[in-house]
């Protein structure tokens, strides 16, 4: 008889997209009239950057012409690629990242859960709360964890609180753990990390041969010049930490598929025998055993991205977002209700008002704004009592739901 991964079954009901789907779903089937603005998942509306558009059509072209036609790519990713990452997105940061070293995928949400896949059953894993639910369900879809108690928190991860109180970034644990997620900027709460404050990260996986595991899907949304971007600009990163990159939030390939994860070629583990053992070499065979590469197309497209009018065409694109979350932050400061992030990043945590939990606001936004959010508490238990909403949306929808909101909601 067949059976099934039993870990499955720990998991809280749904994802938390696919739920705010199913209520909102049913708030439109019964309420069909009513003008529904969605700022809950961070997906993009904005169409994709002309410079990409016109390297994509050019490479079907290409997939139509016999002498330039493509079949299976490099599992890796094409080199053309990869070298424009290293250099422009690392080198030129002084990062010592060579185009070795990164890997193409079709999704940063993917790689987070894949690279569980080279690690071992036993490591001690260290999450933030409020933290993207990824991390924490992927590790208990592969038999990390315990059960949930009541307040969701799986048993055996180590859960890092982060709130206004430490800046939304965590403290060091006391205790030793072995994998470690960063995010920064932060999904779900918009805050960012110091360079001083990663470098206490780095030294604290140095010192304890642990592995952080680096999101820097919303990287591109950094106007803060002293801020990192990437945690290879941070000395020793090297020996520690893996990076997951996007194309998703920068170019608007939500829809399209395109990002990267690097892995340098030194960063080791030791196996049970004691010899040590090179992430690279693990990872690798695990992409080129499971994935066949990212479309030919999608990764000229990509490509583009680093062109200059690609440069210029993604500039104005995040800057449209961050202005978004600028007159998202505005308008609820105005009315009195207190928010964090939406300066470096497309997310703008907010404190719900009225003492409300944060379904309860979900809930109530919904009904008498039509407005959708995402509720903290689905980010982890510490997220309760928040509310996140995304700035990705159309000008005129972020200005008529923040009217909608201050006039229902004012302090
Ligand atoms: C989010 O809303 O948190 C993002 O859309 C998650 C993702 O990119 O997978």
């Amino acid at each position: 008889m067949a059976t099934i991964n039993e870990n499955y079954l720990k998991l809280k009901a749904g994802y938390l997209f696919p739920e705010i789907a199913r209520r909102v779903k049913a708030f439109a089937e019964a309420n069909p009239n009513a003008p529904i603005i969605k700022l809950g998942i961070g997906d993009v509306t904005e169409p994709l950057p002309e410079a990409c558009r016109t390297a994509m059509i050019k490479a079907v072209e290409d997939m139509g012409d016999r002498s330039k036609f493509k079949g299976y790519g490099p599992e890796q990713g094409y080199l053309w690629l990869r070298e424009k990452i290293a250099s422009d997105d690392f080198q030129a940061r002084g990062c010592d990242i060579s185009a070795g070293e990164i890997f193409i995928s079709d999704g940063s949400k993917c790689d987070c859960g894949n690279i569980l896949d080279i690690f071992g059953k036993d490591n001690t894993i260290a999450v933030t709360d409020p933290v993207y639910p990824v991390y924490v369900d992927t590790n208990v879809m592969a038999g990390h964890t315990g059960d949930a108690n009541d307040k969701g928190e799986y048993e055996g991860l180590v859960y890092l609180p982060i709130s206004a109180d430490n800046n939304f970034t965590a403290e060091i644990p006391a205790q030793k753990v072995d994998i470690i997620y960063l995010c920064f900027p932060n999904n779900p709460t918009g805050a960012t990390a110091t360079k001083e404050h990663l470098q206490a990260w780095v030294n604290y996986a140095k010192e304890h041969g642990s592995i952080i595991l680096f999101d820097a899907a919303y990287e591109a949304y950094i106007t803060d010049p002293s801020l990192p971007h990437s945690i290879y600009e941070i000395e020793g990163a090297k020996d520690c930490a893996i990076e997951f990159r996007s194309f998703s939030k920068n170019a608007g390939f939500t829809g399209t598929r395109c990002a990267f994860t690097v892995v340098p070629q030194n960063l080791t583990v030791k196996a049970s025998d004691g010899t040590e053992v090179k992430l690279w070499q693990l990872w690798n065979r695990r992409q080129s055993t499971k994935f066949n590469g990212v479309s030919y197309i999608v990764q000229r497209g990509a490509e583009a991205v680093y062109s200059e009018a690609g440069k210029a065409q993604i500039k104005e694109l995040v800057g449209f977002y961050l202005e978004n979350a600028q007159i998202i932050c505005e308008q609820l400061t105005a009315a009195g209700i207190s928010v964090y992030g939406g300066k470096n990043a497309p997310y703008v945590w907010v404190k719900t008002p009225q003492g409300l939990s944060s379904w309860d606001f979900f809930d109530k936004l919904l009904q008498l704004t039509n407005v959708v959010g995402t509720p903290g508490s689905g980010f982890g238990a510490a997220g309760e009592g928040y509310f996140r909403i995304s700035a990705f949306n159309s000008r005129e929808n972020v200005e008529e739901a923040m009217k909608r909101i201050t006039e229902k909601f004012k302090v």
